[in-house]
């Protein structure tokens, strides 16, 4: 299973890459705004070269399917390691899977996103999608079963041996974490702040706390028997 980071703080992405947790980044319009990417193509660039050969996603942020494709050429010819993110329809409920269908014919990797059910990763996988990534949060949000849509989607995947591997995002806590890890992700994306939350536990700190201390008492007493 891999771990990618759902960010585009480079200051946050290469303090985790460095500790050799991450596989992947993923990124959207509202994420960009978060951590202040203005200038989609410098970010989208900087953290392509950062994490190479690791997988980037970069969002079109269009709602027309045709200057999807465009935006996704384009943003393709930034780094080799750029991946797009299409969704699965539009704001309209246009489908989206001939766009998918289209790039991932012309060699483009894309992150078929925003699925909430598994019909819609059923359609992608069809498509050729290379990720699909349902937001686990989103579909708590509407009172679905996140947990049943990861593991059906995971388990119809291997059992027809589609090559699209399922990105859990929308993570809201450790528990949508650990959810997305027990129902067979493939990859999940994690907020930096949850990465965090998910190694840090008191006892571990009390218990590093109690070793240290202890050493530091043996070494005094091992130097006043030398001393003897
Ligand atoms: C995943 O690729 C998305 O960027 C992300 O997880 C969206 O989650 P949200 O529900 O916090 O917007």
């Amino acid at each position: 299973m891999e771990i990618f980071i759902d960010s585009a703080s480079i200051t946050e992405i290469e303090k985790w890459l460095k500790m050799g947790v991450l596989d992947g980044v993923t990124t959207n319009p509202s994420i960009m705004l978060k951590d202040n990417v203005y200038d989609m193509e410098a970010g989208a660039r900087e953290i392509a070269a950062l994490v190479n050969p690791h997988s980037v996603s970069v969002e079109v942020t269009t709602n027309d399917l045709s200057e999807m494709v465009t935006q996704a050429q384009k943003f393709a010819s930034w780094a080799p390691n750029i991946t797009i993110k299409i969704p699965q329809t539009n704001q309209d409920g246009v489908p989206c899977y001939g766009v998918i269908r289209q790039l991932e014919n012309e060699g483009i990797k894309v992150n078929a996103t925003i699925a909430m059910s598994l019909g819609q990763v059923v359609l992608a996988a069809k498509v050729g999608a290379t990720y699909i990534s349902i937001f686990s949060g989103r579909v708590s949000d509407e009172g679905g079963n996140a947990f049943e849509v990861i593991k059906n989607s995971a388990e119809w995947l291997k059992r027809w041996k589609y090559k699209s591997k399922i990105i859990v995002g929308s993570i809201r806590s450790v528990a949508d974490i650990l959810q997305a890890v027990m129902a067979g992700a493939h990859i999940i994306t994690v907020p930096p702040q949850l990465l965090t939350r998910m190694v840090d536990h008191k006892y571990t700190r009390d218990t590093v706390r109690q070793f240290v201390a202890d050493a530091q008492i043996a070494l005094e007493k091992m130097a006043e028997t030398r001393a003897k």
